[in-house]
This record gives C-alpha cells, structure tokens and sequence, in this order.
C-alpha cells in the first residue's frame, strides 16, 4: 500500500506530465508556425513522450489499488518569442521536472516504499537525459542558430526524430 503523500504527489505528477505534454506542443505549434518544421517535429514527438509519462503515473496507482485524479491542466505559459526562447525553456522545465520526481522518490523512501522507489528509478534516469538532450539543443543552437545554412540542417536532423516506445 503506498502512503497518502506519494499518492498526493503521483497525482500530481500526472498533471504536470500532461502540462509538459501541453508546453512542448505549444513549442511544436511555434516552430512550424515560423516554417521550422524539424524543430516542430522534435517537440510534437517530445510531448507524445510526456503524454506517456503521464499515463505510466497513472497505471501505477490503478495497479496498486489508487485513485487517480484528474485536474485542470493549466495553458503553457512561456513567452514565445524567439527561436532560442523554447529550447532554454524546456531545459529549465527538465530541470524542474527532475525536483519533482525526486520529491516524490523522498516521500517514497521516507515511508520505505521500495516498489515504488523501483518504479520512479526508470523516471529518475529518463531524466538524466531529457536534461542532456535539452542542454544539446540550447547548445548547438547557441553556436550554429545564427548562420542560416546551419539552421536548416539542425531543422532537418531534429525532423529526423521518430517516436520511440516508453519502458518502465
Ligand atoms: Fe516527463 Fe520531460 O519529463
């Protein structure tokens, strides 16, 4: 039986799951709205990504006997207005997504729930590197964005990007 307080904040791990499926769509909306359509498909498939984080959260509790429940998400709320402005976006919303799943991995430990710290170990290094990968982009952005030449063939290795299926 998992404790109240992990439940608490599985609960709300869904919902910010579903916001940062929501935040990257609204990245991949900006990106192909500005005719940068790899840009566009590396967050379209980033928030395909979030989207079954959140359900894996959810499986979890059912599996364990939980209720699951579902909030209002809130809009995205980054200010769009640069090419570079999402990628140090999403950097700083990987690095807070991270606090978060560590907060709960403390609420696991502290109520010895070792099935579910298990669970959270999958999350724990997915976030290593989603931090990694947005970090790559804020940097190969910030040293080839400017020249033309080199933004168009960023665009075109992130079009590249397919959907791979989650484990945990
Ligand atoms: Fe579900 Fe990007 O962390």
């Amino acid at each position: 039986m998992l404790s109240s307080e992990v439940v608490r904040l599985i609960n709300e791990q869904i919902n910010q799951e579903f916001y940062s499926a929501y935040l990257y769509l609204s990245f991949s909306n900006y990106y192909k709205e500005e005719g940068l359509d790899g840009f566009g498909n590396w967050y379209y498939i980033q928030a395909q990504e979030e989207r079954d984080h959140a359900i894996q959260f959810l499986n979890y509790l059912h599996d364990n006997g939980e209720n699951v429940t579902l909030r209002e998400i809130k809009a995205p709320d980054v200010v769009l207005d640069s090419y570079l402005a999402p990628l140090e976006a999403g950097l700083k919303h990987e690095r807070l997504v991270t606090g978060l799943i560590h907060r709960i991995y403390d609420a696991a430990h502290l109520s010895k729930d070792y099935r579910t710290m298990q669970f959270l170990d999958w999350f724990v290094k997915e976030q290593g590197e989603e931090e990694k990968n947005a970090e790559d982009l804020v940097k190969k952005f910030q040293l080839f964005g400017s020249d033309p030449k080199s933004l168009y063939m960023m665009d075109q290795n992130l079009g590249a990007r397919t959907s791979a299926p989650s484990e945990s």
